[in-house]
């Protein structure tokens, strides 16, 4: 058992270059940042009057309607409250980071998108081959400053976007409209983990966060205080609406994803209202989907190595191990127990189980 201590790996040069197909899916977030709205002044009024904690960046966390905001997201995060518009044919994706956000967006990419890019020829054009997830699938509340509306006349009908948001901080219009959300989440043992390598590699450049290691990140973790948490509010949000609208939430497992691939690949197509028809299952349609987005092929790829999608996360942050159970190789038996013990106290008294070795 030991406790993960990583080196501070060099940042690599931004990749200007912008991948081919990109501009016809996704507007580049500067033409997205266009000023519109005059009330910067009143949202950096609210946010500097709310509660502050330490969380990646200098900038830390900022406690916003009960959950804890990364503060440098925060002026995005309520702008994309306040303007944007869902349509009935929205598809959004939505996690806490560190859960599977970037294999359900290119699993939800592709097959939405099927009709335009085959995945199942040898298709060298596929985005997914040239274009980070996080770039065809943009998440709505980055990239955003206070008092700007994100301009989204470029994306064409169904859109399918991502966001971290808790389900009860979601803008009106999406929890009214016919909008479909596909939420994926993780044992939160292995978040912790998965945060903790990410964490290391974000703040390296900024080591304004001053973690004292891994202990300390978890100590916040099971308080609450991390990064769109507390976990189980973001969890149970979700997980509830879910029941209570199972036609407009789909609540999802990483674990279930790695254990079921295909079979929760056609769950999500007939969800999204896109199931698959017989001729392509025969034709090994699902098949091509899953190894084109696996983890082992999308790593791999020289999109994935290399530059940023999202300002300030390299797109190889999105990719490590991916493996269910990494915990016990990092938790003392203390820090499991203790993170058991929440786990049972919080989410399982509402049916919301995960297993846990
Ligand atoms: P690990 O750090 O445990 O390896 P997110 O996309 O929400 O940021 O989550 C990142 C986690 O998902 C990382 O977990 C990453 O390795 C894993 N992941 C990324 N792409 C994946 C894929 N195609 N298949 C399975 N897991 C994937």
């Amino acid at each position: 058992m030991h406790i993960l201590s990583l080196p501070h790996p060099k940042l690599t040069p931004i990749h200007t270059t912008p991948p081919p197909l990109y501009h016809l899916l996704v507007p580049s977030m500067a033409e997205n940042s266009k000023p519109s709205y005059d009330d910067q002044q009143e949202i950096e009024e609210l946010i500097s009057s709310l509660p502050k904690g330490k969380g990646w960046h200098s900038s830390g966390l900022t406690l916003y309607q009960n959950f804890w905001c990364h503060s440098k997201f925060l002026p995005g995060v309520i702008s994309f409250q306040r303007h944007f518009l869902a349509r009935d044919s929205d598809v959004l994706i939505a996690s806490k980071p560190k859960s599977g956000t970037t294999w359900l967006k290119s699993l939800a990419f592709s097959v939405l998108y099927r009709a335009q890019f085959n995945p199942t020829e040898a298709n060298a054009n596929h985005p997914l081959l040239s274009s980070n997830p996080h770039a065809l699938v943009r998440t709505l509340e980055l990239g955003q400053s206070a008092g700007h509306a994100p301009d989204l006349s470029g994306f064409a009908d169904p859109r399918l976007f991502g966001t971290h948001v808790p389900y009860d901080s979601l803008p009106y219009s999406i929890r009214r409209s016919r909008c479909k959300v596909i939420y994926i989440c993780r044992n939160p043992l292995d978040v912790v983990v998965s945060l903790w390598h990410f964490v290391a590699q974000v703040d390296a450049g900024d080591r304004a966060g001053g973690w004292s290691g891994m202990e300390e990140y978890f100590d916040n973790f099971c308080k609450g205080m991390d990064g769109y948490g507390p976990f189980w509010d973001h969890l149970l949000g979700y997980w509830k609406a879910s029941q209570e609208r199972p036609k407009k939430v789909l609540f999802l497992k990483y674990e279930d994803l790695k254990e079921d691939t295909a079979g929760n690949l056609k769950r999500i197509a007939e969800f999204m209202g896109v199931p698959f028809s017989d001729e392509e299952e025969r034709n090994g349609v699902v098949e091509e989907i899953v190894k084109m987005c696996s983890l082992g092929s999308l790593k791999e790829l020289e999109v994935n190595k290399t530059g940023r999608s999202i300002a300030g996360f390299e797109n190889n942050s999105y990719f490590r191990k991916g493996e269910v159970g990494d915990w016990v190789n990092y938790f003392s038996l203390s820090m499991a127990e203790r993170l058991k013990n929440i786990m049972e106290e919080k989410l399982s008294h509402f049916g919301l189980t995960f297993r846990v070795n």
